[in-house]
């Protein structure tokens, strides 16, 4: 089996590919509350959610069984893997290839290609967009780019191009180049001519738009040519180990932030559309590339939201595409609206044309959900007045709620319905059940096929540890998590806490007032040293910086940091007892202190009658014992009766000795 190096940059690598709300919404189905999201745990059972996710820091945390940590403790605690293998599953499913040694031979040949794949991609991509930005040939590319209203800054973005003309231009190039002829064919960028075997270029003279994944890697191109008319208007690449047409979504690597923050995704037809768009401004947009609606393409999306709005063509094919897509959509859970442009209109037309304010208005007014979009529809084209065919158009609407999943939902949408149509109730809903049943059939069969080709697929080999790319990895079953973390002392999780989050000066303060050796938890000690090791040296102190670092660190900051309260929806009472609570962090600090150094003087106590009481000792020792716990009980109620105010001096103290003294 293979053995795997795994140097820090390639975990930074794989931990930035691999974003935790989409990794965790492969297990949960997280919700979207202020800037976190919430769910229901996956670690133990539960009905109403606890489990939290901060995208910011890229850590989780569940306040019902303190599970909590990075993307890694995720993955260990999911499918119950070590650390080093929690990389791993990552690393396949971003497409990150980690160095191995002494692979199988196997992995490494399959590792090989696609990575060479990969290279041969970007590489294309980066000649593409040198030879448009820069080549005499490409006047023309500029200047149609130009004339569609796009700026170098979304040249750049997209990474645009141009593939110049005649026979082999890019072959050479590669070639030239030292990529190996192999990956440029599995690319996909160069096929062999039928008639003498020599290889050519896929793509010449089109305009070209590199399709990205979700962790902004080029996997395919769309070439699109600058003649009216001219057929085929796009070429596109052919499905290849790292492109699979039915799970790309064209500007999904630029529009999942966005998607997430605004909880909406706008689907269009074109790529122009997205690009369009969002050098308005609108970034939220994606489109499918060259092919109808699947339903991994509505899996992946509603990892980021669950408000689709559908803005296609306003041309016939566009609206009949739109249609098709719309029970995919549905039956994939999500809440869809539709919305039909102005004659002849697409959304980069009519953006470009009215701007993004017209857009969003448009949207306002004219989006509508689908049962009314497809009633308006049928009424527009006079099916709604004949009664023969609005029947149909009704049963067709039930044929689209029976998609839904949910139960309370399709019963809103036939109440909808009844009022829009007049129809009764009672008559819908048993129209309904006969759509159901019919549904349920379907769903049955495609679940059969889908076994069966399980089985044919895994029958052969399928190299082991190796996950096919893109593969969803839901575990129908819950797993135990290997690690529960430990309960760790409240006050030494305060005094992390407040250091985290007051920084420089907290930590200066705290490390003026505690010593390593109090602090009974070995990561929280960890942490404390570490933070004082960063203020001595100046580097910087932030939750992010421990975000990045290795295990136990990101965990910790979960677990001081992500505090119930923070994410609660009853938002301002609680976060007005946060303010209260650190309404003076420096006593807050001076409370946990005291607690801190109690605790530390007790251990040492009971250490120190255990050291009597085993026996074992010499007289001295025994003498020198009693001495030390007479002590250790002294300074212990000292501190006890005295006020941590007075224990500790104010930070403006601290600062001013200072100057005194130094
Ligand atoms: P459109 O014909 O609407 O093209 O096809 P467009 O992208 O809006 O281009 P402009 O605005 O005329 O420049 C919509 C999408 O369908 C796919 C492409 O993904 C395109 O963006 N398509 C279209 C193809 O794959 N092949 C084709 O020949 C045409
Ligand atoms: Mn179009």
């Amino acid at each position: 089996m293979e053995r795997i190096v795994l140097t820090d940059q390639k975990k930074e690598d794989v931990r930035q590919a691999a974003d935790i709300v989409d990794v965790v919404s492969d297990y949960v189905k997280l919700k979207k509350s202020g800037s976190n999201f919430t769910g229901l745990c996956p670690f133990h059972n539960e009905k109403t959610p606890s489990f939290n996710v901060t995208p910011r820091l890229g850590i989780y945390k569940c306040f019902g069984c303190d599970a909590g940590g990075d993307v890694f403790n995720f993955i260990m605690e999911m499918e119950g893997v070590n650390f080093i293998e929690a990389v791993k599953t990552l690393a396949d499913r971003y497409n990150i290839s980690l160095p191995t040694k002494e692979a199988d031979d196997r992995f490494t040949e399959q590792n090989r290609l696609i990575e060479g794949i990969y290279h041969a991609l970007s590489f294309a991509g980066v000649f593409y967009h040198r030879t448009l930005a820069e080549d005499d040939d490409a006047k023309e590319a500029r200047h149609y780019f130009k004339n569609r209203g796009l700026n170098t800054e979304t040249l750049k973005k997209y990474g645009l191009g141009y593939a110049p003309g005649g026979f082999d231009t890019f072959y050479k190039h590669a070639t030239e180049n030292g990529i190996n002829e192999e990956y440029l064919v599995e690319a996909g960028l160069i096929k062999y001519s039928d008639r003498d075997q020599r290889p050519f270029d896929v793509f010449r003279e089109r305009i070209m738009f590199p399709i990205f994944n979700p962790a902004g890697k080029v996997i395919a191109f769309g070439g699109r040519t600058m003649e009216k008319g001219k057929n085929p208007k796009y070429i596109n690449s052919p499905q290849t180990k790292v492109y699979n047409k039915s799970e790309a979504m064209y500007g999904i690597h630029l529009a999942r932030h966005d998607i997430r923050r605004k909880d909406g995704v706008i689907l269009v037809e074109g790529y122009m559309d997205v690009i369009s768009l969002y050098q308005h401004g609108i970034k939220n947009a994606v489109a499918t590339s060259g092919t109808s609606i699947t339903t991994q393409q509505m899996q992946l999306i509603s990892r980021y939201s669950k408000n689709l709005l559908m803005v296609y063509d306003a041309d016939q094919a566009g609206q009949n595409a739109m249609i098709r897509g719309l029970e995919t959509a549905l039956t994939q859970g999500l809440n869809v609206r539709l919305m039909h442009l102005p004659e002849g209109e697409d959304p980069d037309s009519f953006v470009k044309q009215f701007g993004a304010e017209s857009f969003h208005s448009y949207v306002q007014d004219e989006s509508r959900d689908f049962i009314s979009f497809l009633i308006e529809s049928a009424e527009k084209s006079g099916a709604w007045n004949d009664p023969m065919s609005r029947k149909e158009e009704i049963s067709r609407v039930l044929g689209f709620i029976a998609s839904v999943d949910d139960e309370i939902m399709r019963q809103t949408l036939v109440g909808h319905l009844s009022k829009l149509s007049g129809i009764g109730d009672r008559a819908l809903f048993n129209e309904l059940d006969v759509r159901l049943m019919e549904k349920k059939e379907e769903k049955q069969r495609d679940l059969e096929r889908a076994r069966r080709q399980r089985e044919r697929e895994q029958a052969p080999d399928v190299s082991a540890g190796q996950r096919p790319a893109g593969e969803p990895q839901l575990s129908g079953v819950k797993r135990q998590p290997v690690s529960r973390p430990k309960k760790r002392p409240a006050y030494e999780q305060e005094l992390i806490r407040l250091m985290l989050a007051y920084e420089d000066d907290m930590v200066y303060y705290v490390g003026n007032n505690a010593h390593e050796e109090e602090f009974e938890d070995e990561d929280l000690r960890r942490f404390y040293q570490d933070l004082k090791k960063r203020y001595q040296h100046e580097e910087k102190i932030s939750p992010e910086v421990y975000t990045r670092m290795d295990h136990p660190f990101p965990q910790i900051v979960s677990e001081v940091l992500i505090e119930k309260h923070t994410v609660s929806e009853r938002g301002n009472e609680l976060r007005e007892l946060i303010i209260r609570k650190d309404a003076d962090p420096y006593a807050t600090a001076r409370g946990a202190l005291k607690t801190l150094k109690i605790a530390f003087f007790k251990r040492n106590l009971e250490e120190i009658s255990n050291r009597i009481s085993e026996g074992g000792i010499s007289d001295e020792e025994r003498r020198e014992a009693y001495s030390d716990l007479m002590e250790t009980r002294k300074q212990l109620s000292e501190i006890e009766k005295t006020p941590a105010d007075y224990l500790f001096p104010g930070i403006d103290e601290i600062e001013s000795e200072e100057e005194e003294t130094g």
